[in-house]
């Protein structure tokens, strides 16, 4: 792989899970790495750990928070929007609140984060764009309405972006995961628990059959499509929803 030595490069929520390996792996191909998530104490820790990473708090849903972060982090040359949140629920059962938080971080945060390092990217023609979607993403399944539909939406937003970027160096695209093993799915498991009486067991067995291979996905699988998408032989790709389902969308 290309080293990324002079890069810079921002992930939101990137001090849990998949951001985490997302963090780890560009830094590790030599990019400076910012970690901008809501748990300060958490952003400040895994800082501290790892050489070349710095931390600060926002919360991608708070305009003023955005304008004041960004405003001291860029240029930025890799923006990956990782933070997200998931609820499980019927549809008839889904608030207003919820799907409006949903919406409020997993798109509306995408947006105002991604307008924000727009402008030192178009100065430097260059620039890359890495939205974490998923595979709910491209298909809908029971009790995810307002998650799915705010990662249908992230793909729509990320084509258009990505057309209206294409003569310039700027590539945008969707990397769409299926279950993949951190506190997301740790927290969906307790969910099925509580909600149906099935074991912890069951229910991540009720979660793997969604993936044809059967297991849940690396976060580290997730981090080695960010990295390719960051080299410059993939200056072709953009516009795509890259899938990482293990077959679950064919
Ligand atoms: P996670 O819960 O470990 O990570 C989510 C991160 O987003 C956390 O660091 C959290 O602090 C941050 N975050 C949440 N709300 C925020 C806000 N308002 N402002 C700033 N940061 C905020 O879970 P995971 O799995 O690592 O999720 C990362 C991304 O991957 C999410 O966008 C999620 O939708 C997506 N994804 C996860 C899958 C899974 O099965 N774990 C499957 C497909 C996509």
């Amino acid at each position: 792989m290309q080293s990324l030595e002079g890069r810079h490069a921002l992930v939101t929520g990137g001090a849990t899970g998949i951001g985490l390996a997302i963090t780890k792996s560009l830094r590790s191909a030599g990019a400076r790495v910012t970690i901008a998530s809501r748990n300060i104490e958490r952003v400040k820790a895994v800082a501290a750990e790892l050489d070349g990473v710095t931390g600060v708090q926002l919360d991608v849903t708070d305009a003023a928070d955005i304008s004041a972060v960004f405003e001291q982090a860029v240029p930025v040359d890799i923006l990956v929007n990782n933070a997200g949140i998931a609820h499980a629920a019927a549809f008839e059962k889904t608030s207003l609140e919820q799907w409006s938080n949903i919406m409020a971080v997993n798109l509306t945060g995408v947006f105002l984060c991604t307008q924000a390092v727009l402008a030192s990217m178009r100065e430097r023609n260059e620039g890359r764009i890495i939205n974490i979607a998923s595979t709910a993403g491209l298909k809908g399944a029971p009790y995810i309405s307002a998650y799915a539909a705010s990662k249908h939406g992230l793909i729509g937003m990320t084509q258009s972006l990505a057309l209206e970027f294409a003569t310039t160096g700027i590539t945008a695209n969707c990397v769409c995961p299926g279950f993949t093993d951190t506190q997301m799915v740790d927290d969906a498991v307790t969910n099925i628990t509580t909600t149906t009486g099935r074991s912890g067991d069951e229910a991540l067995a009720k979660l793997v059959q969604y993936n044809p291979q059967k297991r849940l996905i690396t976060p580290e699988e997730v981090a080695d499509t960010v990295l390719w998408l960051c080299q410059d032989s993939s200056r072709s790709i953009t516009g795509q929803s890259i899938v990482i389902g293990g077959g679950e969308i064919t």
